[in-house]
């Protein structure tokens, strides 16, 4: 099985000043023994990004790039992996593993870290032993257990999940035992009290729990630095399920650690769960959206494995921290901007691959996306239209059709599927980015599930016209706070980023350090950007200015989105929100009244090695 993160490089080098030898890829006539593709400075492209190879010939990647850069088949084997999958260091030549074993065909290819790169690989002659095989969706979905108390407890624990349909289960670190953790379903306004037992090993070290979009109190949003709880202890978080007295309306958010530098390894170690509001309204006006087991909460989140099943761990080494201009910053092959995780395979909750036998009626599903870095573009093979009803915070004041539904990191979409006319089909719930130089096009190629639709069944569910969406504050003309997102520090070529600071990498080999930054800093847990009042309604500007893209994600309060670009955001942002996608150069505009609570919350990228990295600032909302 392909190793995570491309350890397995073999014949890597640093390029040096000369350039390594030329493969024979211009030759014309015959398909070559050996091809040469190049990834230049600045522009990350495949050139050529159609290569020809014959049979058993081998395939080099230069990346002359200030990024690492993947080459990875979309075509997987059996169990779901890539057929080649050859991470490539900045600045390194590699051959690429795999390659020489496919039988003829043609094999599309893209970059995990960066899927607006694609090419194609034309493998001619000979006939190598490697094809291609389907993906099978062998297991069923399981939907997580669904907990209804008022007071609730998990303990966080080491547990052996069934991921992959074939080979034993993997080991976890879970809440409750499943991964996902149980899915925590409560009523708007009532108040819900979880208490988390740490039984992880010591050396797992304090954890935090964060409750995504929810609003409650400061010492209840699972601080980075602080109300830890420690190995051995226990720590309860109250969640009122209330905004400004009032319940909360019909929500989807998820729990997850949130443990200053160490959240992307304990997400990806498995703490990770849902949690659904259910709104008293929908019931009281007779919505009569799909409910009961036709309600489904899907979270879609990749990892990559061992040939054990084991987790790999992409944090190990590559990465470490190092003093910057009395700040942290990262050297190391992982350092930012090269800090991505992106799992080879897509799992939906926990499970590679699965199906859900469903029958031919309307469903609701909820869609998260607990990925640490991918985005997935979200549609139906067969072009069936997801109805978009509601954002993860609340419901959108109309229903909004939608071909695709793009979510990024921590991102949520509440949608409804008519599965009505397929019953006996097989339909595939998959992401298929958008044409380069759409929005959407850096969205990851995959196969996500399979729904097998079987007869009709008496349906009374509907989706009206109108939805009873939250109040959306009046937004004030005055901005009250920017807040810029770049990349920091020296990178070795500070031909990338543009950020704060990335002007003094010009001396090549003195890589001082880099780290996503907010406003030009690092997080530090000690230093406080901004206080807005309680009970004062505030415009916010979030403005991306790295080469990359970023989902910010603000706690504390529920946000409408005033502009995005200038302008009045698609139909599908016109909810409350919590996270928001920012493409290089984007500016986004979001207002809120601070309500209920005072003390410190978190402002960062939801790309949780950025967070980790630096990308994360904390407000304090005073009185
Ligand atoms: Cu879902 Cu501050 O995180
Ligand atoms: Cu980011």
């Amino acid at each position: 099985m392909a190793s995570f993160l491309g350890l397995a490089v073999v014949a890597a080098g640093a390029l040096g000043a000369a350039p390594p030898a030329p493969g024979p890829a211009e030759a014309v006539a015959a398909a070559p023994t050996s091809a040469v593709i190049e990834v230049r400075p600045g522009a990350p492209t495949y050139s050529p990004d159609v290569v020809v190879l014959a049979g058993g010939g081998t395939l080099t990647l230069v990346n002359r790039d200030t990024f690492d850069h993947t080459v990875t088949s979309v075509a997987t084997d059996a169990q779901g992996t890539p057929l080649f999958d050859m991470r490539v260091p900045a600045g390194t030549v590699a051959t690429v593993t795999g390659v020489s074993g496919l039988a003829a065909g043609s094999y599309p290819f893209f970059c995990r870290f960066h899927p607006r790169m694609r090419g194609e690989l034309v493998v001619e002659g000979g006939a190598g032993p490697v094809t291609p095989e389907p993906v099978s969706f062998d297991q069923p979905l399981v939907v997580p257990d669904r907990v209804r108390g008022a007071r609730v407890t998990l303990a966080m624990r080491q547990a052996r999940v069934r991921m992959l349909p074939t080979g034993p289960r993997t080991r976890m670190w879970t809440y409750g035992g499943s991964y996902p953790g149980p899915t925590i379903v409560r009523p708007g306004g009532r108040e819900t009290s979880v208490r988390f037992v740490h039984r992880l090993p010591r050396k797992a070290g304090a954890m935090t729990v964060h409750l995504h979009g929810d609003h409650h109190a400061s010492e209840h949003d699972g601080q980075p630095t602080t109300q830890l709880v420690r190995p051995g202890q226990s720590r309860t978080y109250e969640y009122p399920l209330t905004y400004g007295g009032l319940p909360e309306p019909s929500s989807f958010f998820f729990y997850h650690d949130h443990r200053m530098d160490r959240t992307a390894r304990n997400n990806w170690r498995g703490l990770q769960g849902m949690f659904v509001v259910e709104d008293e309204d929908e019931r009281r006006l007779r919505l009569r959206l799909p409910s009961g087991r036709r309600d489904v909460p899907l979270m879609v989140s990749d990892r990559s494995f061992r040939a054990d099943n084991s987790l790999t761990n992409p944090f190990a080494g590559g990465i470490r921290m190092v003093g910057h201009d009395g700040a942290m910053a990262w050297v190391g092959p992982k350092a930012p901007p090269d800090d991505a995780t992106v799992g080879t395979h897509v799992l939906v909750n926990g499970r590679y691959a699965p199906y859900l036998p469903v029958s031919a009626t309307r469903y609701r599903l909820r869609l998260l996306n607990a990925s640490h870095f991918s985005a997935y573009s979200f549609g139906f093979s067969d072009g069936r239209p997801l109805v978009q009803v509601g954002t993860g915070n609340g419901l959108l004041p109309r229903p909004v059709v939608r071909d695709r539904v793009l979510l990024g990191p921590a991102q949520r979409a509440d949608v409804v599927v008519d599965f009505h006319g397929a019953t006996g089909r097989n339909l595939v719930l998959d992401s298929v980015p958008a044409p380069l130089g759409e929005s959407g096009d850096d969205a990851r190629q995959a196969v996500v599930m399979q729904f097998r639709v079987g007869a009709e069944e008496r349906d009374t569910s509907r989706v009206p016209a109108q939805l009873p969406s939250p109040d959306l504050v009046r937004a004030p003309a005055r901005v009250s706070k920017r807040w810029t997102f770049d990349l920091g520090g020296a990178h070795p070529d500070a031909g990338h980023g543009g950020g704060h600071g990335a002007g003094h990498g010009g001396g090549g080999n003195r890589p001082r350090g880099t780290f996503w930054s907010v406003n030009g800093h690092a997080f530090d847990p000690t230093r406080v950007d901004h206080r807005p009042r309680l009970g004062t309604t505030e415009r916010w500007r979030l403005r991306n200015t790295s080469d990359m893209t970023h989902y910010v994600h603000i706690h504390a309060e529920q946000w409408r989105t005033v502009r995005r670009n200038g302008k009045p955001p698609p139909p599908w942002e016109r909810g409350l929100e919590d996270t928001w996608r920012l493409e290089p150069g984007e500016v986004v505009d979001v207002a809120a009244r601070f309500e209920d609570y005072t003390g410190p919350f978190m402002i960062h990228c939801h790309m949780l090695d950025h967070e980790d990295h630096g990308m994360m600032a904390r407000f304090d909302v005073v009185r």
